[in-house]
């Protein structure tokens, strides 16, 4: 379990900053590494979180277009779970206007999370429809938003549809359980042809059902485990099919890739983003003494969307 603890202050170096956190949120991630499953890529901060919002107090030599007291959100590799974090500049977002703090902690990890998967490795475009299973949770909410903002047909898939029923309001078209008739139920949603894309938020033996919903040509982007990590699949279906089965890590991606998704994600949604038409939903905040509960509740919770921790000064 996780316990509160002092670290070193954090300096901001070349081309970072160091922001003062105000929120943070907690992922699936930490849960494993506060095990010692999941350990932060080499160099990076021995404490967990992978996102923060706040304000900027320090910069380093290099570093353009940040000052201190700037508001600004946090992509991490590790250490936002902390009232000080050194973050490259590159992963900082400019806190939308009309934003709460907590929503801006609660965005970075779910929203290039499903950029890179969506748009990078899933080539989703307009016209397109993407099948997303585990979409209740963090990533998934902010996933459903952002395909129907590419002008994608959502579909979502989910142990407990009626869950998913809220989805509808943000764009989800159809809502399917994870079950056996998956395949078909999608081909008739369909006309027949199949999804071009799934992003599979889940992993485990549904996998195989998830591939049957894919028309020709389609992609399969895995980006979670959390049903399991082992699947028996048709590699038949696999041949036939021209299928392209691609797997998706964020954390481990080097600084500038990183700065380029940002960017990337930027550069498209920055308008979405102070439209509210992209937002994460929160689906409960905790004060940073509390932080142990915070973590039990993503675990065992089954939250609708993203856990948060307040930090106070
Ligand atoms: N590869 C990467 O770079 C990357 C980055 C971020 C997150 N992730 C992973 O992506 C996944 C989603 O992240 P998140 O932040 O959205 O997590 P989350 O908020 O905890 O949501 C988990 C989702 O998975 C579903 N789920 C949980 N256990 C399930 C099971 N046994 N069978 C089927 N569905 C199940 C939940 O559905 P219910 O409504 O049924 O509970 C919920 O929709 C996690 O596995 C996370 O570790 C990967």
């Amino acid at each position: 379990m996780p316990r509160l603890g002092e670290v070193a202050e954090p300096v901001a170096g070349p081309g970072e900053v160091v922001l003062a956190v105000r929120a943070t949120a907690i992922n699936r991630a930490d849960l494993l590494q506060v095990r010692g499953r999941y350990p932060p890529p080499q160099g990076e901060s021995g404490v967990p979180g992978l996102e923060a919002a706040g304000e900027i107090v320090s910069v380093g030599s290099g570093v353009e277009g940040w000052r201190p007291g700037d508001r600004a959100a946090a992509l991490l590799a590790g250490g936002g779970h902390a009232q000080r974090v050194a973050v490259p500049a590159g992963q900082l977002l400019a806190l939308p206007r009309g934003w709460s703090v907590e929503e801006a902690a609660a965005l970075p990890e779910a929203a290039l999370t499903a950029w890179t998967n969506l748009v990078v490795e899933g080539v989703l475009v307009a016209g397109q429809t993407v099948l997303i299973s585990g979409a209740s949770g963090g990533v998934g909410i902010v996933a459903v938003q952002l395909a129907r903002e590419l002008g994608a047909h959502v579909l979502v898939a989910g142990r407990d549809p009626e869950r998913l029923e809220r989805l509808r309001e943000l764009g989800a078209e159809g809502v399917f359980p994870l079950a056996d008739d998956l395949p078909s139920r999608v081909r008739a949603a369909t006309g027949g042809r199949g999804v071009d894309l799934v992003l599979d938020l889940v992993g485990g033996a549904q996998l195989g059902r998830l591939l049957a919903a894919l028309g020709a040509r389609g992609r399969l982007v895995l980006v979670g485990l959390v049903a399991g990590r082992r699947a028996e699949l048709d590699l038949e279906l696999v041949l036939r099919q021209r299928l392209r089965l691609v797997g998706s890590v964020l954390r481990s991606r080097s600084r500038g890739e990183k700065a380029e998704l940002v960017a990337g994600f930027l550069a498209f949604a920055a308008p979405l983003l102070a439209l509210r038409r992209l937002v994460p939903v929160v689906e409960r905040s905790f004060e940073f003494g509390r932080i142990a509960e915070a973590y039990a509740h993503l675990e065992v919770g089954r939250p609708f969307g993203k856990v948060v921790v307040r930090i106070d000064d």
